[in-house]
């Protein structure tokens, strides 16, 4: 199956899904990166694996669904049959979400359904949760909503700041997301409703 990879800024999901397909049995693929973001260093890991890596500047569209258009023609020409977000800063438009309908996946640094937006790690902690962690799901037309595919608990420490929970939390990302990845593309994935149940072949 091929994948591609929508990100914005430092891309170690990425950079884990990547060494996961690499290392794993699954017959996957990331066959391409886009990126909204022309420094994002996401661009640069997909160049040093060999993966064709595109930047699409948002600037040269009139509106978000036209830019939408464009992600959506790369990756058509590379046959994609999954779409993993990974810290891409940018809320999908609902032509693109209904084109990969349960086809695209999330990765969000809490515990969904709390924290849901762009600065999960800091509200939980602003919060004050003893527990947070890091939710897989897939994408839908509500901002951090849909179907939880897998989730991971860590507990917060009373010394924790924003950065060595994000660290905390980024580690089980790494784990859980290329997971999630690999189930899907081997057809372990099945969506009834808001549950997603994980089959074993
Ligand atoms: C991750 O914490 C993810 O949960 C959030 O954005 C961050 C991306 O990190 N959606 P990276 O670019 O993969 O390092």
């Amino acid at each position: 199956m091929n994948i591609a990879v929508l990100a914005s800024g430092k891309g170690t999901n990425l950079q884990a899904i990547i060494d996961a397909l690499r290392n794993g049995r699954v017959k996957a693929a990331i066959a391409v990166v886009l990126s909204d973001n022309k420094e994002a260093y996401a661009l640069k890991r997909a160049k040093e694996a060999g993966i064709e890596g595109i930047f699409v500047d948002p600037k040269a569209f009139d509106s978000k669904e036209d830019f939408d258009r464009e992600l959506i023609k790369h990756l058509k020409r590379h046959e994609v049959g999954l779409v993993a977000l990974a810290g891409y800063m940018r809320i999908l438009s609902p032509c693109f979400i209904r084109e990969y309908k349960n086809r695209i996946m999330n990765i969000h640094p809490a515990l969904l359904p709390s924290f849901k937006g762009s600065d999960g790690v800091k509200d939980a902690l602003d919060y004050g949760v003893k527990v947070t962690g890091a939710t897989v799901h897939f994408v839908t037309d509500d901002l951090d909503a849909g179907p939880v595919i897998s989730q991971s608990a860590l507990e917060v420490d009373e010394k924790d700041t924003e950065e060595t929970l994000r660290e905390k939390i980024h580690k089980e990302e790494h784990r859980i997301y290329p997971e999630a990845v690999a189930d899907f593309a081997a057809g372990r994935l099945e969506v009834r409703g808001r549950r997603v149940i994980r089959r074993k072949k």
